[in-house]
């Protein structure tokens, strides 16, 4: 795919790569007060508080001055791969170092399917776009929304689809990339519709949430049990619930010493069935993880989110928080202080760091590539 592009393409490309600032400057006392006839907007619409910005998305917003030092000097944000007919990355980035592919799954419309880019073909691409390629999974691989990386294979969460179950699966990322459920049911019941998972970087072990969009979405049965998050230690099978109260706990993801874990909970969007309650959270939770028994405690709101819902999580080798959001990838320090934006202009699920300085970042119908300081924490665990 991607195989046909157009010469003004290239020239409008490379303009934009060398010629443009990609950086935005916010103060946030400058809109602290807006004028009370309006224009004020809702949550489904990006916030542009430059008014008169004469930029085209992506560009980087800085919302505080922290947000130089992880952006680096000459941070650039471009499209790596794109098919503007087909949602084919949506969730699920997954980075493997040894061959520096990342993996992702695809929009619900399509199937769910996971696919795979080689990073190095960067190196050789003529416009600077790459190819994806479609997974050959099995139908143990039933609706993939989230994934990590467990002990060198893929980590698939499933949302199950009518009767069948939701599941954990590990998945060879190498040809023939045969599975194995490792998970699909909690002591003889069903999840509801298994979202994401993060594996625990001292523990080793998995924590997943659990929704209730599939039913919300009309391709899963009524809620069967709370939406909540689960431990899973694999070695021993035994897994229990670790916290509850959500609407939606959506992504999650543990600080670098694995002693604060963040969950998204998107419950403001309700699914297609549903639409949008923007009474309900677009919040992220924050907890510390218990020493001993690893379940949550001390929780706290960690942020709001400004536009859209907060989806994916991951963080830097410095604390800091990266959620994707109705407008791209939103990053904050380790106190819930917005530090600024990789402002898409449209939803971003979720992104995934490929090493130092290398952040990509899924939507829909583009991945990007965006070049900053900053180095992602270790997921392959
Ligand atoms: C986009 O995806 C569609 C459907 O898979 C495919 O037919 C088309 O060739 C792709 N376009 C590009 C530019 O890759
Ligand atoms: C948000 O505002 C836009 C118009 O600016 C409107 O079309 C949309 O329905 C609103 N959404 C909600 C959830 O109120
Ligand atoms: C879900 O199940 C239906 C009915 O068996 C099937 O037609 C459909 O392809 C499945 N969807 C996915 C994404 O696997
Ligand atoms: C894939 O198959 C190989 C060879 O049988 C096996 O060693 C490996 O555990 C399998 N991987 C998964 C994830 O099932």
């Amino acid at each position: 795919m991607n195989t046909i592009r157009s010469f003004s393409f290239l020239v409008i490309h490379a303009v934009w790569v060398l010629g443009q600032t990609l950086i935005v400057r916010e103060d946030k006392r400058a809109f602290a007060v807006l004028d009370p006839r309006g224009p004020f907007r809702n949550g489904s619409h990006a916030f542009e508080p430059t008014a008169n910005v004469n930029l085209t998305p992506p560009y980087f917003q800085v919302f505080d001055p922290r947000f130089d030092a992880i952006l680096g000097h000459n941070p650039t944000i471009r499209v790596i791969v794109e098919n503007d007919t087909f949602a084919f990355a949506h969730e699920a980035p997954m980075w493997i170092k040894a061959t520096d592919e990342v993996f992702f799954n695809g929009g619900r419309k399509v199937g769910r399917p996971v696919s795979v880019i080689n990073l190095n073909d960067l190196k050789t691409s003529p416009t600077g776009l790459i190819d994806f390629h479609i997974l050959p999974l099995s139908d143990d691989v039933q609706i993939n929304n989230g994934g990590t990386l467990f002990r060198g294979d893929l980590l698939l969460v499933t949302t199950g689809n009518g009767s069948l179950p939701p599941s954990l699966i590990r998945v060879n990322p190498r040809p023939p990339f045969n599975d194995t459920i490792i998970l699909n049911n909690f002591y003889g019941r069903q999840f509801n519709s298994l979202n994401d998972a993060k594996v625990h970087p001292l523990s080793n072990a998995i924590f997943f949430t659990d929704v209730t969009y599939g039913y919300k979405n009309g391709f899963r049965p009524a809620p069967l049990i709370p939406n909540q998050v689960y431990r899973f230690d694999a070695d021993t099978g035994d897994v229990r619930a670790v916290a509850d109260g959500f609407v939606q706990p959506n992504g999650i993801a543990f600080s670098p010493d694995g002693k604060t874990v963040y969950i998204a909970d998107s419950g403001e969007a309700e699914g297609v069935l549903g639409g949008t309650d923007p009474t309900l959270p677009a919040t992220i939770y924050a907890f510390d993880l218990m020493p001993e028994t690893q379940a949550f405690a001390n929780r706290r709101v960690f942020a709001f989110i400004d536009t859209g819902v907060p989806d994916g999580l991951t963080l830097d080798t410095q604390g800091n928080l990266y959620v994707g959001c109705g407008d791209g990838t939103q990053v904050f320090d380790a106190k819930g202080t917005l530090l600024g934006k990789v402002f898409l202009g449209v939803g971003s699920a979720n992104m995934v760091f490929a090493g130092a300085r290398r952040l990509v970042i899924l939507a829909d119908t583009k991945i990007y590539m965006a070049e900053i300081a900053a180095e992602g924490v270790n997921l392959n665990l």
